[in-house]
């Protein structure tokens, strides 16, 4: 490994049309800062820069849609962004927005650079442009009749009920899709990046030279370098941007790909005067935290960018993270599927730790994940408050009452088997949470400091010092289990430290120690606290979370998805529809007998329960005419239980029972999904019996 001298760590540039949710934090934000903590804790020179992203398409269109200026839209999510990484405790060195000027500049003179060098191309196409409301269209922009299977809502890129990619030119019918206006051709000139150019160098910087990255990263890039690169537009139409900094370019702007990564580079500006030792020098390691959605950008095309340029260092890593999915649906901003930061610092005052905790537990490192709210009160209070905390207070606990509140001597001459083998643990546990940090594994370095925790707990629970008053050598038993503790409890906050910041700092208070005792170095030492020190009297770290506060954010994940539902069929009555939602593809084609293999009824549901300790199920009782049967049925977070009592439904009889949660599910009833995902029950059309055949 390379010897580096300062780190460069930057977290992707959100887009400020909209506040963040946990999918960002999971993705990015929370391993970014664990990462630059550390290296801080590590006393290395590093720095944290990002910033809110205020140019591209979609700002503009939200502008145009709520009839303010985009300047307005990234002025106001800006702020509610940096807000909200401030209260979640992201640690930024800088967070800046790429509307700054310094920015501009920056970015205005990068361009200019390539293009002096004669490294773009200068093509004229024929677009597609909206005379209403005066834009070019990207293909996305505009909709129509599929050529293909008839679909009336195709994109001009894709149809998404058959699958087909299209172009503009094949819809039948063409509209776009801001102004209903049917779009016209017109010629307009842009700046192109070869791409392909620098395929023989990103093969050998990459592909050769970054083996190490990770799996998930390292498999895009691959699968983009061997599809073949090609030439990309690095210009748009727009009066929202950077202005294209050429005499002939009236109404050009920088695409937004192009500028915003620059922004890593006038944030890093901004911050320091010595920006150029970070980006113009060797040594500097270059770490880049994306979400997957944006690994080409910052693995191929802004590293293409840099080595155009030719003064910039590139990343050494890209430790880009999956998605996060919630309740088991992908998280969908239009139809308010998300857990915003915002919400969750008011609802949960005082476990910002905790929402970090569990986002990083369970982080998307190798493969999408979900994020239910069940989980999140599991590994509250069974990890935080029932091992960490746990562990924590009980030392406290303990000091004050077996020792007086001053920390005990350690008498060498008794050590035992218990005390070196917690003392090799917490030495292994430093080397192992040290290797995994450095290797972007943070799940796993998080897993090792709370088994350290539960170790430690193991540990009082053999020594018992609370039966040793009173016994030969009682107290020097005791006094060594509690300094051994205690100096453990140091330990687990440098530990702690990058992950959960809030606790490791409620832990120094109690301890009454100083910031710098949470330097790396000093993990793996038993000599953090002097003996006769007197600490503080024990506060708790973590406090338990109810079934109720979760039951009231599941409730409050479901309206929200209803509100927005609701909000979106006034949108299509006034017909400014947002066809960003498709309905999903057909599937395959299936033989008569596939289908007349199935045993559908009428049933009548007679009764209904939640599950308990699952938000998305209920328990259904449904008569069928000739018998009763048990159906668990993944549709409570759609209705109430009380609500859909007496309702008639379509039942498959003969599916094989399977046990959910314990309860065995004999049959499914069938739904219908609308394309705000709410689900509807599929009902005949007058009350029948139930047991009616349905074919
Ligand atoms: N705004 C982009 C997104 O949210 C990320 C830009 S990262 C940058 O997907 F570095 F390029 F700015
Ligand atoms: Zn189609």
């Amino acid at each position: 490994m390379k010897d580096y001298k300062r780190i460069l760590v930057s977290a992707a540039l959100p887009y400020a049309n909209g506040p963040i949710h946990i999918g960002h934090l999971a993705g990015c934000y929370i391993p970014a800062d664990i990462y630059v903590r550390y290296q801080r804790a590590q006393k290395r020179d590093v720095k944290f820069v990002g910033g809110s992203d205020e140019h591209g398409v979609p700002i503009t269109i939200r502008a145009m849609k709520e009839g303010v200026s985009p300047q307005q839209i990234v002025d106001k999510y800006h702020a509610l962004i940096k807000d909200g990484f401030e209260k979640i405790g992201i640690s930024f060195d800088i967070y800046s927005r790429t509307s700054n000027p310094i920015h501009h500049k920056t970015a205005a003179d990068f361009f200019k650079n390539l293009y002096d060098k004669g490294l773009f191309e200068e093509k004229e196409t024929e677009q597609y442009y909206d005379e209403k409301a005066g834009v070019f269209l990207a293909d996305r922009y505009i909709t129509g009749t599929c050529p293909i299977c008839g679909n009336p809502n195709a994109y001009g890129d894709q149809c998404e009920k058959c699958g087909s990619s299209l172009s503009p030119e094949q819809l039948i019918d063409p509209r776009s899709t801001l102004s209903d206006a049917v779009p016209v051709k017109k010629w307009t000139k842009h700046w192109y990046f070869p791409l392909q150019h620098y395929e023989p160098w990103l093969k050998e910087w990459l592909l050769e030279g970054h083996k190490e990255w990770k799996h998930n990263v390292y498999g895009q890039c691959k699968s983009w370098i061997d599809n073949g690169l090609q030439s990309r537009a690095m210009t748009r139409d727009s009066s929202w941007g950077i202005k294209v900094p050429l005499p002939d370019a009236e109404g050009k702007v920088l695409y937004v790909w192009f500028d915003a990564p620059i922004g890593y580079i006038s944030a890093t500006k901004e911050l320091t005067g010595l920006w150029a030792d970070y980006w113009c020098s060797e040594d500097t390691k270059l770490v880049h935290f994306i979400g997957k959605d944006n690994i080409v950008f910052h693995c191929i095309i802004f590293p293409a960018m840099l080595k155009a340029h030719g003064n910039f260092v590139l990343p050494d890593n890209v430790p880009a993270n999956e998605f996060l999915n919630i309740e088991g649906e992908k998280v969908s901003t239009s139809r308010n599927w998300a857990v915003w930061v915002h919400e969750y610092v008011k609802d949960f005052p005082g476990c910002e730790d905790v929402l970090r905790y569990v986002l990083c537990a369970n982080a998307p490192e190798t493969k999408d994940n979900d994020f239910t709210w069940k989980d999140f009160q599991d590994r509250n209070n069974n990890e935080l408050v029932a091992i960490f905390g746990n562990f924590v207070n009980r030392s406290l606990v303990l000091i004050h009452k077996l020792c007086g509140g001053k920390v005990p001597r350690f008498h060498n001459e008794i050590i035992d088997a218990d005390d070196k083998q917690l003392m090799d643990e917490i030495r292994a546990a430093k080397d192992k949470v040290t290797q995994s940090i450095e290797e972007y594994r943070f799940r796993e370095a998080l897993y090792e400091v709370i088994d350290l925790s539960r170790k430690g707990n193991q540990y009082l629970q053999k020594k018992e010092p609370w039966k040793k008053a009173g016994v030969e050598n009682g107290q020097q038993q005791i006094d060594n289990c509690i300094h051994l503790s205690l100096q453990l409890t140091a330990n687990l906050a440098i530990l702690i430290h990058p992950f959960l910041p809030g606790t490791a700092d409620k832990i120094r208070h109690m301890l009454k120690v100083v910031e710098r005792m949470l330097e790396w170095k000093n993990a793996g030492s038993f000599k953090l606290l002097s003996v006769g020190y007197s600490l503080r009297a024990p506060e708790l770290l973590f406090r338990k979370i109810e079934d109720s506060e979760i039951a009231a954010q599941v409730e409050k994940l479901r309206s929200n998805a209803i509100e927005a539902a609701k909000d979106k069929d006034q949108k299509v009555a006034g017909k400014t529809a947002d066809t960003t939602e498709e309905w999903p593809p057909l599937k395959p084609r299936i033989v008569y007998d596939d289908f007349a293999k199935m045993d559908l009824r009428t049933g009548k549901i007679l009764h209904a329960e939640k599950v308990e300790k699952a938000d998305k199920l209920l328990k259904l009782e449904i008569d069928l005419g000739s018998e009763k049967r048990t159906i668990v049925s993944g549709i409570a977070l759609h209705f109430n239980a009380e609500d859909i009592i007496g309702k008639q439904v379509v039942v498959v009889t003969n599916l094989a029972p399977r046990k959910m949660r314990g309860i065995e599910s004999n049959g499914m009833i069938l739904m219908a999904e609308d394309k705000q995902g709410r689900l509807h029950f599929v009902n005949t059309e007058s009350d029948i019996a139930p047991g009616a055949g349905v074919s």
